[in-house]
């Protein structure tokens, strides 16, 4: 995304409590450099890492410190009236709780309760903290309010163990930060289809064939559609997430599911983003009890191929733009313009599924765009939320985007995916 976003922006920089706070130095100097006007807020403990002094010299303005002792009056009205985003770097535990429960006992959460602008939170914790229950459904709570809660990052932590707790990097923060601002209803009128996760093909009735898809990548593409304005159905195979918000979800378990509620909504598609790690085969002849282990014969596991359910409904378009998913190994390029030929997509999104950089199951992806008209883009290793918005931005720079016509989808099921 181009930096020009952040030119005369104003942004209220938040620095809590945490020892990361000391990266909010090499934040605040970066989000300057972009052009932006940056007002810094920091907590008393904050204080206790970082002297204000180097938020104010870097920043060229006063920094705010407390609802009462400041010379200015209401400090948090002030603060966020003047600002286009809050960004909270680092967000400890305590704060994302405060502001999930609507708490203001100090200025920061009394300014995050004030704010009418977009919110980023960049959180930095012990492991053991962002793991616990009681932040898990903080985090839901603030993310359903469309409160932008990235993901901290593995590594090695303050407290000398590994896990994950680590300010996000900062170029994922200064990401966060433009895809917010440049975020528009863009893809209002839009009507969108999305696959994801794996399917379970049958052995027996408790035995199943499958793979190692998480879903993440395909909940991200519908969350960030629905968040753009877009109308968006998310057939999903079983995952262990949440529907995004505003998502209409239909759970399917086989491939052959999975195509028949896709085939069922596909003329109400505009666009159809199929990240599904769909199966490739399926037991020819699957058993409906439980085969017992000395019945084994060997018979379940011949396998015949699933359909292909892009190629099929690829050879239905009327109108929809067609952006698949390749997992991919060897040379990622020859394989990707192959799919993007074979099944006549207008966009295919290239994974590496081999080694430490695999996409399967991580909350990042690093991943080649192959629009049918234009050169590939190598895009960096990014949260998937952020790949989304970013394929999002390329599906309407490469895509053509259609134009809605009056159909409705017809079965408007709307069920939370367990
Ligand atoms: O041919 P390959 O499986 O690599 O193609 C990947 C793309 O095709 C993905 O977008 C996937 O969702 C889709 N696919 C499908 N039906 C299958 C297998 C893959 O629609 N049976």
């Amino acid at each position: 995304m181009s930096r020009n976003v952040l030119q005369g922006r104003r942004i209220l920089l938040c620095v809590a409590g945490s020892i990361a706070a000391y990266k909010a130095v090499s934040l605040l100097r970066a989000l300057v450099r972009d052009g932006a006007e940056v007002s810094v807020v920091v907590t008393p403990s904050a204080a206790r890492f970082v002297a204000p002094l180097t938020f104010e010299t870097l920043s060229g303005r006063p920094v705010r410190q407390h609802l009462f002792a400041d010379a200015e009056p209401m400090p948090h009205l002030r603060a966020t009236e003047e600002a286009d985003l809050v960004l909270v770097a680092p967000a400890t535990a305590n704060c994302l709780a405060k502001c999930a429960l609507g708490l203001a006992d100090d200025l920061l959460s009394t300014l995050l309760l004030a704010a009418r602008c977009p919110i980023v939170m960049a959180p930095a914790m012990d492991g053991d903290m962002w793991d616990h229950p009681a932040l898990v459904s903080h985090v839901w709570t603030l993310r359903d309010r469309g409160v932008v809660v990235l993901e901290p990052e593995e590594g090695s932590l303050a407290s000398g163990l590994v896990g994950k707790g680590r300010l996000p990097a900062e170029h994922v923060v200064l990401e966060a930060v433009m895809a917010c601002l440049a975020r528009r209803r863009d893809w209002a009128g839009q009507r969108v289809l999305v696959s994801a996760g794996p399917t379970r093909e049958p052995l027996d009735a408790v035995r199943f064939i499958t793979n190692a898809s998480s879903g993440k990548m395909g909940y991200a593409v519908a969350e960030a559609a629905a968040q753009r304005g877009a109308e968006v159905v998310l057939v999903s195979g079983p995952t262990a997430l949440a529907s995004p918000p505003n998502v209409t979800s239909v759970s399917v378990l086989t491939a052959e599911e999975m195509w028949h509620a896709l085939d069922a909504r596909f003329s109400w598609a505009t666009v159809l983003v199929m990240t599904a790690a769909v199966g490739d085969f399926r037991p020819r002849h699957p058993c409906s009890g439980k085969i017992k282990k000395h019945e084994w014969n060997g018979a379940p596991l011949d396998l015949e191929r699933t359909p292909d359910i892009l190629e099929s409904l690829s050879r239905k378009r009327t109108h929809q733009v067609l952006v698949g998913f390749a997992a991919e190994s060897g040379d990622l390029l020859a394989n990707g313009r192959k799919k993007l030929r074979q099944k006549d997509l207008d966009l295919v999104v290239i994974n590496r599924v081999t080694g430490a950089q695999s996409a399967c199951g991580s909350d990042t992806n690093e991943a080649i765009f192959l629009p049918r008209h234009g050169q590939a883009i190598q895009v960096e290793r990014l949260p998937k939320r952020l790949l989304a918005d970013r394929l999002l931005d390329t599906v309407r720079e490469y895509g053509v985007m259609p134009l809605p016509s009056p159909a409705r989808p017809q079965n408007k099921e709307i069920r939370r995916i367990q």
